[in-house]
């Protein structure tokens, strides 16, 4: 099986990003996987070129700081030529109402004056996925709409031209697939909001994680229970704190907020410091993280390669 996933350098990497993806990643990872740093998907908004390279390096960082074996890790950029060529040729399967129904083209402004690239984001995204033969793809409930267009592509390619690509399916995490906003609890935690304070970081201090969750937003109800409907920021709390100590949200007991959220910072400090750690550690080696990113981009060129001459010619061109 190859599982294959991917994190943006849009910002730094969050606690969201460690829960629902970044960790899973690290522990149920088998030998055929592969993760990558989507450098290529942070140009689909406004971006600062010298940040986003800065951003790819510390994000591979934080990809070998989880433990994800660095040998199944790669850089998106560093198959630019063959992922914009089968780019390509999936747009020219997909129409324009396919992807412009997207909802995050929508949620991120899409609209007439909207960059191409944010309208066809998921067909890139589909070529990361179709290129590397993968057949599962884990991802939070945000992405699962733009895997289910890589199968409808999918098919829709092997069905019109020949058998080339294997159709994948998007698996989703059981807990904490959507840790929300701590400041904001109706919108999900994410890297490019730009009032990061109710968002926690995987390189915030300990001081900064706590103040954070001292100011998370909860209600006026005053009791400690799992209802995500009633409770939305009281129930993410008791995600995030269930998600760092491994039991369920429904059997954790707290008598105040206060309490509650005393004990979501110690877990989540507690569930950061080693990444943290490795993390810094990492980046003050530059050379090891650039050996890293040239092997990994070999290796995953290598696998590229026929999937995509395979496509190529079936589809009457090179
Ligand atoms: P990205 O960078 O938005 O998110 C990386 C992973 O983190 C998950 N995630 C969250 N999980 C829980 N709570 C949150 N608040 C939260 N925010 C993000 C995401 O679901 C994801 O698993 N387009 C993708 C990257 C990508 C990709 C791919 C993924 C590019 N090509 C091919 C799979 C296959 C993205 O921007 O993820």
């Amino acid at each position: 099986m190859t599982r294959l996933s991917a994190i943006t350098p849009s910002g730094h990497a969050h606690i969201g990003n460690h829960l629902g993806a970044l960790r899973r990643w690290a522990r149920d990872g088998g030998p055929g996987d592969l993760y990558f740093v989507s450098d290529l998907h942070a140009m689909t908004v406004s971006y600062n070129p010298p940040r986003l390279r800065a951003l790819t390096r510390e994000l591979l960082a934080v990809l070998v700081a989880e433990g994800i074996d660095p040998a199944r890790l790669f850089v998106q950029s560093d198959l630019v030529r063959e992922l914009g060529a089968l780019s390509w040729v999936l747009e020219c399967t997909c129409s324009y109402g396919e992807a412009a129904r997207m909802t995050q083209f929508k949620a991120k402004g899409g609209g007439t004056g909207a960059r191409l690239g944010l309208l066809t984001y998921p067909v890139l995204m589909a070529a990361d996925i179709l290129l590397q033969g993968a057949d599962s793809v884990p991802v939070g409930d945000d992405q699962t709409q733009h895997v289910e267009l890589a199968r409808v592509l999918a098919r829709r390619f092997n069905s019109t031209f020949g058998e080339v690509f294997v159709v994948p399916s998007a698996t989703t995490p059981p807990t904490a697939a959507r840790v929300r906003d701590l400041a904001a609890p109706e919108r999900k935690m994410s890297k490019s909001t730009r009032d990061a304070a109710g968002v926690v970081f995987v390189l915030d201090n300990p001081d900064l994680i706590r103040r954070k969750l001292s100011r998370a937003v909860t209600d006026s109800y005053d009791v400690v229970a799992y209802r995500p409907e009633k409770q939305p920021g009281v129930a993410n709390l008791l995600e995030i704190y269930a998600a760092c100590v491994g039991v369920s949200p429904r059997e954790v007991e707290f008598r105040t907020y206060g309490e509650l959220k005393t004990a979501v910072a110690d877990a989540v400090i507690e569930e950061l410091r080693p990444l943290r750690e490795k993390v810094i550690e990492l980046l003050a080696d530059p050379a090891e993280l650039d050996r890293i990113r040239k092997d990994g981009a070999e290796r995953a060129r290598d696998r590229a390669a026929h999937r995509l001459d395979s496509a190529l010619r079936l589809a009457g061109v090179a």
